[in-house]
């Protein structure tokens, strides 16, 4: 099966086209990112967003067609990313996956594009083996999830506030690096030389028995190392506290904060999975996707935890961790193959179903 994936829930514009033969093999994947036009806002500017998803779709969808060797016609089916998003920028793929699915005469499946984060490690690899535990951590998103197969799926944690991604965006723009913050902090981490035992970060939430997770109060211990204390309310009589100000920053003191950030983010979520591997279980796999599994920490410890529990860790290809329309394509694949079919009142809708 031919499936051509579309994915516009945010600042990228992807297509790519899938062939389900038992494995998931990508025959081509296209993303246009849009990062430049939202760097000076540091952060995604839903206008801005949907009005280059209009420019780059078209371009995108026939460069996928044409790199997967193949023509409009061979497609025989269209998956697309219709939740959760920026609901202006879902409406520019979706738009697109309808009229295509209706003038093709194919079915059309509507993908939950968090789920599909964790289709992302299966793709040109082999199946994954269920039951698995999943954790997707994303920019919007950071969620525990078990896995009775490739589209079943049930949630057993996620965060209380920031998303794992949100808290590295935050922290990069506190510490004045760009945007997506993500991998300028994950570079400033692992310079030679870094301690990432400079600072010692709080761990929300650290109880092993709540599987939840939140990263709020790591990025305000980062804001008042960065930035200084507030002052207390001065109470009635007493004189004004001035809490001290911050030591002047330096690249040193710079990727030493990113380095502890870093370490306390990483321990989070290694430590919840691990709880969630050892009481909600039995797991065979444990699955990871999302953009923050880019990070070079969290892969070499999630791999590390991996082989302590003996259990195969699945982290996707580089290429395939943040936003891409192969992953969309994928879950499609799977999700046609159960039967699930969508009609043209497929809506675009800004939250996720799982
Ligand atoms: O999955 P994704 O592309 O978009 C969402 O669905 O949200 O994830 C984007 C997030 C951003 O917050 C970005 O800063 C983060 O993934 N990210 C990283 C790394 N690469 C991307 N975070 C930590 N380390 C990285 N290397
Ligand atoms: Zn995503």
């Amino acid at each position: 099966m031919l499936v051509l994936g579309i994915e516009s829930s945010c600042d990228e514009t992807a297509a790519a086209v899938v062939e389900g033969k038992g494995g998931l093999r990508v025959r081509s994947s296209v993303v246009a990112t849009q990062h430049d036009l939202h760097a000076e806002y540091a952060g995604v500017v839903p206008e801005i967003a949907s009005r280059a998803h209009e420019e780059h779709i078209l371009p995108v969808i026939r460069r996928a067609v044409r790199e997967a060797g193949i023509g409009l016609g061979d497609i025989e089916a269209v998956a697309v990313g219709h939740r959760p998003g920026l609901v202006g920028s879902l409406l520019v793929g979706l738009s697109a996956a309808k009229a295509l699915a209706w003038s093709l005469g194919v079915p059309l499946v509507g993908v939950d594009h968090v789920h599909a984060h964790l289709t992302a490690a299966a793709l040109d690899d082999e199946p994954i083996a269920f039951p698995a535990l999943g954790l997707v951590v994303s920019g919007g998103h950071t969620t525990l999830y078990a896995m009775a197969s490739d589209t079943e799926l049930t949630r057993l944690g996620a965060t209380i506030d920031d998303a794992a991604g949100e808290a590295y965006d935050k922290v990069a723009a506190i510490l004045g690096l760009g945007h997506p913050g993500g991998p300028l902090v994950d570079g400033l981490a692992s310079e030679p030389g870094v301690d990432d035992r400079a600072f010692d970060f709080p761990i929300g939430l650290i109880r092993k028995d709540n599987l939840n997770f939140s990263f709020s109060g790591v990025k305000t211990a980062v804001l008042y190392e960065v930035k200084g204390r507030p002052a207390p309310p001065t109470l009635p009589g007493r004189d004004p506290i001035v809490p001290p100000a911050p030591p002047p920053m330096t690249p040193e003191r710079m990727r030493d904060i990113a380095a502890s950030f870093q370490r306390t983010v990483c321990a989070a979520l290694v430590r919840k999975t691990e709880a969630a591997f050892e009481h909600r279980g039995p797991f065979r796999t444990i699955v990871i996707g999302g953009g923050v599994s880019a990070n070079s920490r969290l892969r070499r410890e999630m791999q590390e935890l991996g082989d302590r529990l003996r259990v195969p860790v699945r982290v996707p290809p580089m290429k395939y961790c943040v936003d891409n329309a192969a992953m969309i394509a994928g879950l499609g694949v799977r999700l046609l193959e159960t039967g699930r079919r969508d009609d043209l009142t497929l809506s675009a809708i800004p939250t996720t179903a799982c």
